[in-house]
Order: C-alpha cells, then sequence, then structure tokens
C-alpha cells in the first residue's frame, strides 16, 4: 500500500510541474483528487485493509494527499503569475508614444472663402441678409431695371420654374427685398447659391455670390473705390490695389468692372493676368436712381452703391484653381490641400 501511494504521489508531481497551463493542471487535479481519482478511489478502498492497519493507512492517504496539494497550490500560483504577466504584456501602453491623430477634415474653399468675406466685410460694419434661391421673376430681373423685353436678360441663362418663379441668376435680387423691408441706412452684403444655364471651365449651373448693398446720404463712387481698396488689400494682400473699368449692368449707372493688381507678379505681366497685370474679381456701380426709386427710396436724398462678387471666382483666384469643376466634384485629395 505504502508503495502505490508513493507511485501515485510521483507521478501526479511529475505531472503538475509539467502542466503548462491552468488548464492543464485543473485536469491532472481531477484525475488524483477528484471524485473518480486515483488517490480518491485509494480512500474508498479503505474498506478492505484490516482495522488495525487503518489509522497507518490513514494517515499515508492523509500525507500523500497533502503533498500533492501543497505542490498543486504553488503550481498554480506560478501558472497564474504566469498568465497574468503575459495578458501584461498584451496590453502592454507606451505613455510615451506620439498619439494617432485623428484624421481631421476642414471647411470646403467655397465656405472658407465665404467666411473669409463675411469677416472681412463684418468688421466694416455690413449685415447678413440671406436672400432665397427660388425667386420671383420681378425681383431677379424686373425691379432691378431689367424689364421683360431688356436684353440684358440673355446675359443670363435662366433656369425658370413657371412663367413668374425662376431659380435666382444673381444675389441681386436681395437688394430690393432689403431696400422694401429698411428704410436707409442701409449696409449689407447678402451671400447665397445662384444658378445658370451654363458650363464650362470657368462656370458652373451652380455658383456662389455675395452682393454687396449700401444706400445713405452722399454714397458715391469714390466711397465704393476706398472701400474696395480695403476690402482686396484684407482678402489677397496689402500691395495690391484696384482699377475700375467702366462697365454695363442695367441696376447700376454707372456700372463698372473691378480689377486688382496681379497678387501673384506684382502687376509685372505672368500667366496668371495673362501678362496684363490686373485681374478681373467683380462687377459693381452706383445703384440706379430707378432701382431706388421703385423701392420707394427718395434719391434727392439718398444715393448708393452696389457689388458682386463670384466667390468660386476668388477661391480659384487665391488657391490656384483653374477649372471650377474641382470645387464641385468633391475629391478629397484637392479638398484636403485648402485649409486657409
Ligand atoms: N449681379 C451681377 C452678376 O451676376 C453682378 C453685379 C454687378 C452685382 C454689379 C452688383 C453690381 O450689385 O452692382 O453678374
Amino acid at each position: 500500500m505504502k508503495e502505490k501511494l508513493q507511485k501515485i504521489r510521483e507521478r501526479a508531481i511529475a505531472e503538475i510541474q509539467n502542466s503548462d497551463g491552468l488548464e492543464k493542471l485543473g485536469e491532472v487535479r481531477n484525475t488524483i483528487l477528484g471524485k473518480k481519482g486515483e488517490l480518491t478511489a485509494v480512500l474508498k478502498g479503505m474498506k478492505d485493509v484490516p482495522p488495525e492497519d487503518r489509522p497507518k493507512v490513514g494517515q499515508w492517504v492523509n500525507e500523500t494527499r497533502e503533498a500533492i496539494e501543497s505542490i498543486l497550490a504553488e503550481q498554480t500560483k506560478k501558472l497564474e503569475a504566469e498568465a497574468l504577466r503575459l495578458r501584461y504584456e498584451a496590453e502592454k501602453i507606451d505613455v510615451t508614444m506620439p498619439a494617432v491623430k485623428p484624421a481631421k477634415g476642414n471647411l470646403h474653399p467655397i465656405t472658407q472663402v465665404r467666411n473669409q468675406l463675411t469677416d472681412i466685410f463684418a468688421s466694416m460694419g455690413f449685415e447678413i441678409y440671406e436672400g432665397t434661391e427660388i425667386e420671383t421673376d420681378y425681383y431677379n430681373f424686373t425691379a432691378l431695371n431689367t424689364p421683360q423685353d431688356h436684353p440684358a436678360r440673355d446675359m443670363q441663362d435662366t433656369f425658370y420654374l413657371s412663367p413668374e418663379f425662376l431659380l435666382r441668376t444673381q444675389t441681386s435680387a436681395g437688394q430690393i427685398h432689403v431696400m422694401e423691408a429698411k428704410k436707409p441706412p442701409i449696409k449689407i452684403i447678402s451671400p447665397g447659391k445662384v444658378f445658370r444655364s451654363d458650363d464650362d471651365a470657368t462656370h458652373s449651373p451652380m455658383f456662389t455670390q455675395m452682393e454687396g448693398l449700401v444706400v445713405d446720404k452722399g454714397i458715391t463712387l469714390c466711397d465704393l473705390k476706398g472701400m474696395l481698396d480695403e476690402f482686396v488689400k484684407k482678402i489677397f494682400g496689402k500691395n495690391v490695389t484696384t482699377r475700375l473699368r467702366p462697365s454695363y449692368f442695367p441696376f447700376t449707372e454707372p456700372s463698372v468692372e473691378v480689377d486688382v493688381s496681379c497678387f501673384q507678379c506684382g502687376g509685372k505681366g505672368c500667366k496668371l493676368c495673362k501678362g496684363t497685370g490686373w485681374i478681373e474679381v467683380l462687377g459693381a456701380g452706383v445703384v440706379n436712381n430707378k432701382v431706388l426709386e421703385g423701392c420707394g427710396v427718395d434719391t434727392n436724398e439718398y444715393s448708393g452703391f452696389a457689388f458682386g462678387i463670384g466667390i468660386e471666382r476668388i477661391a480659384m483666384l487665391k488657391y490656384g484653381i483653374n477649372n471650377i469643376k474641382l470645387l464641385f466634384e468633391s475629391d478629397l485629395r484637392v479638398l484636403n490641400q485648402i485649409d486657409d
């Protein structure tokens, strides 16, 4: 009997020490100490041991059990420590490593330029009026001194929704709404989408404009010129100046085309300014008395100037974009480069 117990003990110890995981250790414990385990079987067989030998054999069995259990506990501790070490190793974080930067988007170039323009004009005291994209023929044309048979209508290929309603072709429509709603002094800008049946490298059927309107006592073309000089310095750089060229718009008299001195070559002539030293950026003028009178403004007392800026045009010039379509294709390779 003693020998048998000795064998169980040796084998158990060897198996325990060879166990390389907690699961394996559990199995070994079961085969020796479990309900159907070897040592349990010996205990069950005690009834066959002669009564006088039982205390002795009982003591051997207990010793064997204690020895196995103590080795088992030791090995369990060791394997648990190892499992924890491996877990720590796998979950290790190096807090000194540079962080992975989350991808960050930026505003669309049109929105960026629109915000820049809005900030500049707001700093000069302009209020913002947002008109509607659907307009009536009256606000988009007639009230702007462009009646039904006026040749200037041909300049703006219009998307009509019905004989009365259309998609506005110009933010100028907002001028009329503002003057109908408010008495002078008026000093507003009106940014927004406009629509024309026009499509090439520099024109898109939908684009963005910013209208400006100032109506007050004694407003002249000089006020317009002074304000524009300030404006172009802020948007293109402090060495940039403006030049006014005579032009025609039905709602202004006189009307001008505004050029800026080329901010790329400083006026010497380059590819951007096509060798002229000047770049056309917007249309403007002194508000036609017919328009003011149509809105009930007393032209003996008040006068005004107005201007219309193409936001895509400014964005294309500022960021060197040669095709307007690049602004509407949502190609991140293009958009990611413009974060002003
Ligand atoms: N509405 C004109 C256009 O779309 C731009 C413009 C020109 C607006 C002169 C004005 C202005 O307010 O005075 O081409």
